[in-house]
């Protein structure tokens, strides 16, 4: 499949995990990737794998949460390569687990809230700003079923995870007429570095409450989401697709 051919896409935390699952999808159907990294070694890493692989990729290291280093990388790919087709958000971080919100630290939360939140808005803003003037675009910014549904002793991921759920459905509608696509994904628990650092015991939880009873993968996520900021993805936004194994009931 080559649904990718002559595009250019940005994707935060591109550098591990599922960004980094999608954007080798979305480089293998032809696409350029450029991606956005605060971890600048692990993102040249990256980059050079998928050099290696044959792949078409570009390196911006970029702290999502910091709006002068984000609007800063966009630029840099509208320099290099003239437009942006399709944008993932995928950078984000966990924060504290298991943790009640009384001792939940409240430095934690603003860092999380930073993060997960203000990176989002900071991402599909700019995305945004490119886009409109050529009338077309794919954006796909990861929540967490965390955001649906709340994970007790995660107040701040399963918060900020939430905020990521009205942004999709608010800017969604915001650019319904403009040939451009805002839709979030809500995954389960998947295999990634992320929950490498998790409490075996909000882990066992979270895989408990997932009916098909094991973890999903990267594939898994890449597979959905290239379709979504893809050009076959034409009549659906400010739509937060599932991906949880039969755990979300809406
Ligand atoms: N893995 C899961 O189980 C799971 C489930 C639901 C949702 N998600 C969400 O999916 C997204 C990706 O998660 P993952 O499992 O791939 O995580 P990961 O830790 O494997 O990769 C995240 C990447 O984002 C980068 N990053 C983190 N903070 C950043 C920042 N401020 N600026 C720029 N880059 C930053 C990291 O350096 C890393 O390369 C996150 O938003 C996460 O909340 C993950």
């Amino acid at each position: 499949m080559e649904r990718f051919k002559g595009q250019v896409a940005v994707i935060s935390g591109g550098a591990d995990g599922l960004g980094k699952g999608i954007a080798r999808r979305i480089a293998s159907e032809g696409g350029h990737v450029a991606l956005f990294d605060r971890n600048a070694s692990l993102l040249q890493a990256t980059t050079n794998e998928f050099r290696q692989e044959g792949l078409s990729a570009s390196a911006h290291v970029a702290d999502v949460a910091l709006e002068d280093q984000v609007q800063k990388a966009y630029q840099q790919v509208l320099k290099t390569y003239g437009k942006i087709d399709a944008m993932v958000h995928a950078a984000g971080i966990v924060g504290p687990t298991s943790t009640r919100i009384t001792e939940y630290p409240t430095a934690a939360f603003d860092e999380i809230y930073a993060v997960n939140l203000r990176g989002t808005f900071l991402m599909a803003k700019f995305a945004l700003q490119a886009m409109e003037p050529a009338g077309y675009g794919r954006i796909l910014l990861i929540a967490s079923i965390a955001g649906k549904e709340g994970n007790p002793g995660m107040a701040g991921y399963s918060a900020t995870k939430g905020g990521v759920i009205g942004l999709v459905k608010g800017i969604g509608k915001e650019f319904a007429q403009s040939g451009i696509t805002v839709n979030g994904l809500a995954p389960a628990v998947i295999k990634t570095a992320m929950n490498a650092d998790t409490h075996p015991d909000q882990l066992a939880y979270m895989t408990a409450k997932i009916p098909m009873g094991r973890l999903g993968t990267v594939e898994e996520v890449a597979a959905m989401g290239a379709w979504i900021v893809s050009p076959e993805c034409t009549f659906s936004t400010g739509f937060v697709f599932d991906l949880s194994g039969g755990r979300a009931t809406y």
